[in-house]
């Protein structure tokens, strides 16, 4: 086996950005990053010198090499200390030039250096030091992200699907927020119980006793009859809904919601997503059959009939 551990690799694949210390002739350390590191083979780092003059004289002079490679949102990653070749040319340049043109490198590239690690350990945030698990430290630093929003930096470094849903409703703006917020008539066409209505700066309950499923809400800005912002589901699988509700003349009402900010590895974010965008759209739709005809459709529970609690279905379905 060599030394580089599958967990190290899929971690250095994914990040796609090493910072780089080599040693200076006078002794000093030299740090930059390099968003070409990547892993050559079961004992071999590698990066691109697109322009990293300092980094090669350095290793020209001493190949000693250390790169730490960390996941900003998981907090962890590896510290790969080793020695290292500057190639400029020949077979093994352009095998491994080949790679980063196929990985979709397009700079110019003076040298390759491949880098034989000797050492690899484990990095880990002393925020986990007091028990945090994964999921805990993944939450907080996933809200610490958004918290920046409309920082430009961020959108490069999180991908983030937006799931949306949008349904004209005929009905005045206030009628429609009511139904939102009020979880007297919401339980009407969306989940069957609310601990209470949604204010700025609360947090409520909602349930699905169908599925037996509940979740959190964290009310976080609300503008009367126009736009709700919450978080739900957190701090395990946390994501922000955003309703707006744009008049139409005076009895029509655009009602537009997105869900965004989901958390877990790319599968995971873009299930959710996927699934949001579906489960929206049937809100919307069981929320406009009902407000503008006072027709209880059903759908919520109706839509995945074999994942109801024991019991439910037997109630025949109806709204208790
Ligand atoms: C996010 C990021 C990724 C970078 N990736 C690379 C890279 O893969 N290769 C490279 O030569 N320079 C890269 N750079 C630029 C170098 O870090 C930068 O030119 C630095 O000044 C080089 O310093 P040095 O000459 O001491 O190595 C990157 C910079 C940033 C901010």
């Amino acid at each position: 086996m060599g030394t580089l551990t599958s967990e190290m690799k899929r971690l250095v694949q994914r990040q796609r950005l090493g910072f780089v210390a080599t040693v200076c002739p006078d002794g000093t350390p030299n740090l930059s990053p390099k968003g070409t590191t990547d892993v050559w083979d079961d004992d071999h780092l590698v990066f691109a010198d697109i322009r990293s003059p300092g980094t090669i004289a350095n290793l020209r002079h001493n190949p000693s090499i250390e790169i730490n490679v960390v996941d900003p949102i998981l907090r962890k990653g590896y510290r790969f200390k080793g020695i290292a070749r500057v190639l400029a040319e020949g077979a093994l340049f352009d095998e491994i030039l080949a790679f980063f043109r196929k990985r979709g490198v397009a700079s110019p590239i003076q040298h390759i250096v491949l880098i034989r690690v000797e050492r690899a350990l484990p990095l880990t945030s002393p925020a986990y030091d007091s028990g945090a698990t994964e999921e805990e430290v993944r939450g907080r630093w996933l809200e610490y992200w958004r918290s920046l929003e409309g920082d430009d930096s961020i959108g490069s470094t999180i991908q983030s699907p937006v799931a949306s849903a949008q349904m004209l409703i005929r009905k005045p703006s206030e009628e429609v927020f009511r139904a939102l917020v009020d979880p007297a008539i919401t339980s009407r066409f969306w989940f069957t119980k609310g601990s209470a209505p949604l204010e700025a700066g609360t947090q409520v309950r909602w349930d699905w006793e169908m599925y037996g499923a509940s979740v959190t809400v964290e009310v976080k800005e609300l503008e009367e009859n126009k736009r709700i912002l919450f978080e739900w589901n957190g701090p395990a699988n946390p994501s922000f809904v955003e309703w707006d509700l744009a008049p139409r003349g005076r009895d029509q009402t655009f009602v537009k919601v997105r869900n965004w900010g989901f958390a877990g590895g790319t599968d995971k974010i873009v299930a959710d997503a996927i699934g949001s965008a579906g489960g929206f759209s049937f809100v919307l739709a069981a929320l406009k059959a009902f407000l503008e005809h006072g027709i209880e459709l059903n759908l919520i529970a109706d839509h995945d009939p074999d994942a109801l609690v024991e019991g439910w279905a037997g109630q025949g379905g109806h709204h208790r």
